[in-house]
């Protein structure tokens, strides 16, 4: 059986609910909570000692020891009754499983396409892109990297060759799609390095490390077309898609009277390759390459025997599979997928206004925390963005993320590459968090700002060769976190 969804693509969703007395528009959710999860918010000296022992390292730290998880939006974002009641549908079956059949149905409503190779997240999907097309001497061209993307491109070889529109790193300015590409500048570097030496050209809808900014759907189509042109492959990396189309029927006159339906139908006509983490794209797990070229999913299908599991899973749980099937269908509300962009205004607003330094516009999956405005003297060798992710925590139990020049490798030298962008990232995962939680980070935030001189750098204790900011340790220059401690304290009183 499947669930019958909802036919009708509406134009009202949470933001065209206006109030009749407040204060500014209030982004309304148009779903309720009927599962909860209990949260603790450990006292200020707890949370002190839990960040150092967490190597000053949020990926470090424990669950139990948090608040509010901002770190990511992957894999963390609320289900639907309709994909928890789906997931006690899964046929377990190793081959010809049913599971895999409706998984195929919703990819073929929502993409248009059926010719789908799942694998177990999306840097599995990156991997099988990486063996299939890059060869060393090669180059992969984006408009911006992402880290997992670009370890598989530098693994296998390869190099990555980022050609965004300049616009896309100035913090704080009006324009409304700084992920889009520099058209100019890829054909230029198709033509320096030529045709043959591009495995492919990836674009990263919602561009992750700039502070989730979109992508407009004039500059997508445009891409495939000079890809066309010079007879190199497409990508669309969709992960973050989903905010991507709510900006664009939001910012792009062309997509206002469009359906998510069918601009997702149009981008999978043109790219030659879609894939994406289910963890984002479709509120579950998994992962999923699709093509409406069935000789380039034929080209990759060896992969997924060898690296995920048999064609029919990928590595991933059938449980996931059918929530992931679901999730896709949700993808095409405009409700469920105003929730994050909305969310992620109100605090950017709240926070820009008291004058904290943040990326602007507000992008999806996340707020951005502008560290080389926030603590503009700390040198890019203490990591910013990381310092003010630990003094968030001390100062309220919110998890962020570092999104600088700790998440960057280091060139082949062994020396730093310093990021264009030092951000503190505040991931929002979908469909979680209440308003007065938001109201609450954007108060801790405002606390911090008053206090920004007090915070100091760190530096390593434990740095790996490979995705360093995953499990390396560190530690504060100096007693500055003692010293934010007792302002806390001096401010709050007994207050958690
Ligand atoms: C744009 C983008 N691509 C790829 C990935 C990798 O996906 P996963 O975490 O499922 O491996 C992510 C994850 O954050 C992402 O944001």
């Amino acid at each position: 059986m499947r669930f019958q969804l909802k036919k009708v693509q509406k134009e009202h969703y949470i933001m065209s609910v206006k109030f009749y007395k407040s204060e500014n528009q209030v982004p309304l959710e148009m779903h309720k909570v009927r599962v909860v999860q209990k949260l603790n918010l450990l006292p200020v000296d707890e949370r002190l000692r839990a960040i150092q022992k967490a190597g000053n390292n949020t990926f470090l730290l424990q669950n139990k020891d948090i608040y509010l998880d901002m770190l990511t939006d992957s894999g963390v974002n609320a289900m639907s009754d309709r994909q928890t009641a789906a997931m006690h549908l899964a046929d377990d079956s190793y081959a010809g499983s049913e599971t895999f059949n409706r998984l195929k149905t919703a990819m073929k409503e929502v993409f248009g396409t059926d010719n789908v190779l799942p694998a177990h997240q999306g840097r599995a999907c990156e991997n099988i892109l990486a063996e299939r097309f890059v060869k060393p001497g090669m180059i992969a061209i984006m408009n911006f990297h992402f880290t997992t993307t670009k370890a598989h491109v530098t693994r296998c070889g390869g190099e990555v060759v980022e050609v965004l529109h300049k616009k896309g790193l100035i913090p704080q300015s009006d324009d409304p799609f700084k992920g889009d590409m520099d058209l100019q500048e890829l054909r230029r570097v198709i033509k320096e390095y030529g045709p043959e030496k591009v495995a492919y050209v990836r674009v990263e809808a919602g561009t992750n490390l700039i502070g989730g900014q979109p992508v407009s759907l004039e500059n997508m189509l445009a891409v495939a077309d000079v890809c066309h042109e010079f007879g190199v492959p497409s990508v669309l990396d969709a992960s973050l898609l989903q905010d991507n189309i709510y900006f664009m029927k939001t910012r792009e006159a062309q997509c206002k009277y469009m359906t998510p339906k069918e601009i997702y139908h149009l981008l999978a006509g043109k790219m030659d390759i879609i894939y994406f983490s289910a963890r984002k794209l479709g509120f579950a797990r998994g992962g999923a390459i699709i093509s409406h070229n069935t000789e380039l999913i034929k080209s990759m299908m060896e992969y997924i025997p060898l690296y995920e599991g048999f064609l029919t899973y990928g590595g991933i749980d059938v449980r996931s599979i059918e929530a992931m099937a679901e999730g896709l269908y949700e993808s095409l509300d405009m409700d469920y997928l105003s929730h994050g962009p909305e969310f992620i205004n109100y605090l950017v607003n709240e926070l820009d206004a008291y004058g904290v330094p943040m990326i602007k516009p507000a992008g999806g999956l996340g707020a951005h925390i502008d560290c080389q405005g926030f603590v503009p003297d700390m040198p890019h060798d203490q990591y910013p963005a990381a310092a003010v992710a630990t003094a968030l925590y001390i100062a309220g139990g919110i998890r962020g993320m570092e999104r600088g020049t700790l998440s960057e490798q280091r060139e082949a030298d062994g020396t730093e590459r310093f990021a264009e962008l030092e951000l503190m990232r505040l991931a929002m995962p979908r469909r979680v968090y209440t308003l007065s939680q938001i109201k609450y980070v954007a108060d801790r935030v405002k606390w911090l700002w008053d206090n920004r001189q007090l915070i100091g750098g760190l530096k390593w204790v434990e740095e790996p060769q490979v995705l360093r900011f995953f499990f390396g340790r560190l530690k504060e220059i100096g007693h500055w976190q003692e010293e934010l401690v007792s302002k806390f304290k001096e401010d709050f009183g007994e207050s958690l």
